[in-house]
């Protein structure tokens, strides 16, 4: 019966009792006094377990002796009560199988010293082993899982919704082509046939930037829903906070307006920072200790306080009259920067805030028009670090204003009839919005770069993975 190294740290009173684990080492460290000490970690839990191997053990000189950091091991042992600090138990092994040598150890590239994050990221494929690449792979699925449970327990409803679409959900030309619709250049086979791998079956299709609009047609149904799934932009942005794939998750909700979306990402981002400081202890301390010493007390902040709330009106006011020198100028009609978006978090509010009532020229077709006709009813959420978090808005449910704005944006209605209908049939008020959801994870774990808090980067020329 194997053991995951997280279960044996945590089951108390077994001392004396036999087990068996598997894993990899950490490191290797041998005492004059004829015995060798192996951190052995699973990905269970933060800590490796430490595993006590005595000379007596048939392989010890043949194999013990040889083992590296990153070789997988297959171990039988009786635990004991630890006399090292830190942890209360460790196993002394009577079996320890070697299952998978590392091949030259002194070129591995995951050697138990602390690398840079840019050698992490040479190497996307082997960083899940180091402390931090495992640390944030244990908090990125704690916070999905949180997410799904939260929305559950809400009565929402799990929407999967297209990758490969026709709309352009926020209208700024930021979609990766799949299939063109060039019809004199459409790719060929060999034999001259048109090529569907390469073409999507003759239609002009793109990766979507947005599950929005598909997850309105089951809002306008279900009444609570929500998707969460990949999507895509085609903006070359190098930043810490843009990835050209990333994930994100999108309620939406009927006979709901912005203030009720307001609400429910506030309660919804208080939800899942409290469900990582629950299950995520280990993680989280390690965070504060390595890479942000705030990110525990952060969390606990947010949690423990209401979130501000202001319109882009007075969110401008603020910035024209305050000290701060900007890049870019403020003035009434701009989108915030990113530096804007800070400011107002970090040193005006000191905590996240959630701008909304945005001017209608910067925000996309399907937000809906407020009644000064200037503006729409947009949301950003803001946080302390990263700024913008999430975006959301109500949509504009009434068909002659929505066929307005898409004639001023130049947005083809041709494509966008399925939307229209949902105007035609049964309409009625509704609002979402989007988390960037490796966003939060980088906001959780205070990690600066976006880049290191997914698994595999898809960044400007970054897809080797
Ligand atoms: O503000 P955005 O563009 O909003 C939408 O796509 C709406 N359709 C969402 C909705 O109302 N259902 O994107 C939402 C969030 C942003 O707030 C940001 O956190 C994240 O997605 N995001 C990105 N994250 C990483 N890399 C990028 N390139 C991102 N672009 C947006
Ligand atoms: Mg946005």
């Amino acid at each position: 019966q194997v053991e995951s190294v997280d279960s044996l740290l945590k089951s108390t009173g077994r001392e004396g009792s036999e087990t068996r684990i598997q894993g990899w080492i950490r490191t290797r460290r041998d005492s004059k006094a004829g015995l060798s000490f192996l951190a052995v970690h699973d990905g269970s839990c933060f800590d490796p377990i430490q595993v006590v191997v005595e000379a007596n053990i048939s392989n010890y000189e043949t194999e013990v002796l040889r083992l590296t950091t990153g070789c997988a091991v297959d171990i039988v042992g009786t635990i004991k009560p630890s006399e090292g600090k830190g942890q209360s138990i460790e196993l002394l092994a009577s079996e320890v199988h070697v299952v998978g040598w590392v091949e030259d150890p002194d070129t591995y590239p995951m050697s138990p010293k602390r690398h840079t994050m840019e050698h992490l990221r040479e190497h996307a494929h082997l960083r899940p082993r180091t402390n931090v690449s495992g640390a944030v792979a244990r908090v990125r699925n704690c916070i999905a899982q949180a997410i799904h449970r939260f929305f559950h327990e809400n009565g929402f409803l799990y929407v999967h919704t297209p990758i490969i679409t026709a709309s352009d959900c926020e209208g700024a030309g930021e979609m990766f082509r799949v299939s063109t619709l060039d019809l004199e250049n459409l790719p060929r086979t060999d034999k001259g046939e048109i090529d569907y791998k390469r073409d999507f079956f003759g239609e002009e299709t793109f990766l979507t930037v947005s599950g929005q609009l598909n997850v309105e047609s089951y809002c306008l149904a279900l009444s609570k829903v929500y998707t969460f799934g990949p999507t895509f932009r085609a903006e070359n942005s190098n930043t810490t906070r843009h990835l050209a794939e990333f994930w994100m998750v999108e309620p939406e909700i009927a006979f709901a307006d912005l203030a009720d979306v307001a609400d429910l990402s506030e309660k919804m981002l208080k939800y899942v920072f409290k469900a990582v400081l629950e299950e995520r202890p280990d993680d989280m301390a390690f965070f504060a200790q390595r890479i942000d010493k705030e990110a525990i007390s952060r969390l606990e902040n947010i949690i423990d306080n209401d979130f501000a709330r202001i319109n882009y009106s007075d969110a401008i006011e603020i910035l024209e009259n305050c000290k701060e020198k900007f890049e870019f100028p403020v003035s009434w009609g701009i989108d915030l920067a990113s530096e804007h978006e800070r400011y107002l978090a970090e040193k005006h509010f000191k905590k996240p805030v959630i701008v909304m009532n945005y001017p209608k020229d910067i925000k996309a077709f399907y937000m809906r028009m407020n009644d000064d006709g200037k503006t729409v009813a947009a949301m950003d959420v803001l946080a302390p670090g990263i700024g913008e978090i999430i975006g959301g808005s109500q949509r504009e449910e009434r068909l002659d204003k929505l066929d307005q704005r898409m004639d001023e944006m130049d947005i083809p209605k041709e494509h966008l009839d399925w939307y229209r209908d949902l105007r035609r049939y049964g309409t009625v008020p509704h609002a979402g919005f989007g988390l960037g959801f490796d966003r939060i994870v980088s906001y959780v774990t205070g990690m600066g770069n976006i880049r290191d808090v997914i698994p595999f980067p898809r960044t400007p020329k970054n897809v080797t993975f």
